[in-house]
């Protein structure tokens, strides 16, 4: 696996930036604004790359507002969310906040209300080392190295009618491909990712992408997917199985690229960047409509339960299932707006239920995705059919160690794995890895609650946190371990 599959994503949008990283004034902000307590969070979450500007902010955006003197930048209308935004954070704070949480920037570029030049000026801006007039710009700000930014996003869900400047399958991919053949000429040594469908409920879904690699095939890596689940009229079983529409999204992601790749008799492959994926209660976002053209008011601040953690923890076990196509993926977001991360201005920061699951993928799931041969009991979806109670999968990691990854999604039984490992040599009582053998016995830790719809609030910021399992040894090369009802595990050895 890449470890670019434990992305995440900064938008300017309600309070992920104001308030959420950036918040000058507050009693843990350091010298650039940055609050240090975020920071720390960011760090144990384990992400490892942030997508920005947006989302469906970048379709508007000029990045110039966002760079030089920050009393001299001016303060414009967000029409993508409706607010204002003052661009007291732009891309040198960007910058400077992913050199301290060590994240790889990944940048999108606004193919909505702008075009080919104003991406590769902002690239020159950013990656060229100067001698022309953008590059020397951004030494004249301060920063005399390039930014050396690899990974660029070709615009942001432009298939969809709600995006500024969304456009057909055909204009989108003819303005893809010169604004990706412009760039390369700016920096070769780019990975670009052309906009594929914002959802697989899309009507234009599948044509979307074969019409745009028509086109842009040779100009491009990958393609985007997008993704956001939720329960509906109380069918937990459906939502636990979200899983399974993300398989299917990917999977007819994959064929169309590789129809498109099969019809030029290609031997390049276009991998798929899931940018955006998460629960996201689109209809409810627990708090009042902001007053139009407020400066950060909240939104999106969806306060998620077990059932939701565990989701996440689901979603996760599919991206790395299909690693081997799913190079580059962004939980969507990072802080405050539908994310792990919560904030209070002025206030706390805590971690959500779904901070969890995926801090223990971010941390565990680095190495070699095994396939599993998988058999599971089964049960009926009204929206996903049948599908299996156990979604699982397991990584060798590079210190050694095999860890599965494992949910129960039976809401009110627990469920027996039995994991096979003959294939591993075990020595119960040898401790430390490195000679291909697994070691001591397994440790077990577990996301669950009697109360599915328990949260993390500002009041109660460690209502749910992961429990310890009995740690289990494997016995005749079989490690049995109990799956709470509706559950996230991981199991180590
Ligand atoms: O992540 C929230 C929004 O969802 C993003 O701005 C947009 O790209 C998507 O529709």
């Amino acid at each position: 696996m890449n470890p670019r599959l434990f992305g995440s994503f900064l938008e300017h949008l309600g309070r992920a930036v104001y308030s959420g990283v950036f918040e000058p004034g507050h009693p843990q902000a350091d010298e650039d604004g940055l609050r240090t307590d975020v920071l720390a969070l960011i760090r144990e979450l384990g992400t490892t790359m942030v997508r920005y500007p947006g989302g469906n902010f970048v379709s508007g955006y000029k990045w110039e507002d966002g760079v030089g003197p920050v009393e001299q930048r001016p303060r414009r209308l967000d029409l993508a969310w409706r607010t204002t935004e003052t661009n007291q954070f732009g891309l040198s704070e960007f910058m400077r906040f992913t050199a301290k949480t060590g994240l790889e920037p990944m940048l999108a570029v606004n193919l909505g209300t702008r075009g080919a030049a104003e991406a590769y000026e902002l690239l020159e801006y950013c990656n060229h080392p100067g001698g022309a007039a953008y590059s020397d710009l951004r030494r004249a700000h301060g920063d005399e190295k390039p930014y050396g930014i690899k990974l660029w996003c070709l615009g942001n869900e432009m298939d969809g009618p709600w995006q500024i400047g969304f456009k057909t399958a055909e204009e989108y991919g003819r303005l893809a491909v010169v604004a990706a053949k412009a760039m390369r000429l700016v920096d070769p040594d780019l990975e670009l990712v052309a906009c594929g469908s914002s959802g697989r409920g899309m009507p234009t879904f599948g044509q979307w992408e074969a019409t745009v690699l028509e086109h842009a095939y040779d100009a491009v890596d990958l393609i985007s997917c997008h993704a956001y689940y939720q329960e509906r009229n109380g069918d937990v079983d459906s939502f636990v199985a979200s899983a399974a529409d993300m398989e299917a999204f990917i999977d007819g992601v994959v064929a169309t690229a590789d129809y498109v790749g099969a019809k030029r008799r290609d031997p390049k492959r276009i991998n798929i960047s899931f940018d955006e994926w998460n629960v996201w209660y689109q209809e409810n976002s627990g708090h009042p409509e902001p007053e139009p053209w407020s400066v950060a008011p909240r939104l999106l601040e969806d306060l998620y339960s077990v059932t939701d953690a565990v989701v996440v923890g689901s979603l996760l076990i599919t991206l790395l299932r299909r690693s081997d196509r799913v190079t580059a993926a962004c939980l969507a977001q990072l802080v405050n707006v539908i994310a792990p991360i919560m904030t209070e201005p002025g206030g706390p920061a805590w971690r959500q239920t779904t901070f969890y699951p995926f801090a223990d993928a971010a941390r565990y799931g680095r190495g070699e995705v095994l396939r599993l041969a998988v058999e599971s009991p089964t049960h009926d979806t009204a929206v996903h059919g049948t599908v299996p109670l156990l979604h699982a999968t397991a990584v060798r990691g590079e210190d050694g160690a095999l860890t599965v990854f494992a949910v129960n999604r039976d809401t009110t039984r627990p469920l027996e794995l039995a994991v096979d490992l003959r294939a591993f040599s075990y020595s119960p009582n040898r401790g430390g890895p490195g000679e291909g053998e697994l070691t001591g016995p397994a440790q077990h830790t577990y996301l669950a609650d009697a109360d599915r719809h328990a949260k993390n609030t500002l009041d109660q910021q460690d209502r749910v946190t992961p429990k310890a399992g009995q740690p289990v040894a494997p016995d005749g090369g079989v490690l049995r371990v109990v799956l709470p009802p509706l559950s996230w595990n991981t199991i180590r050895l």
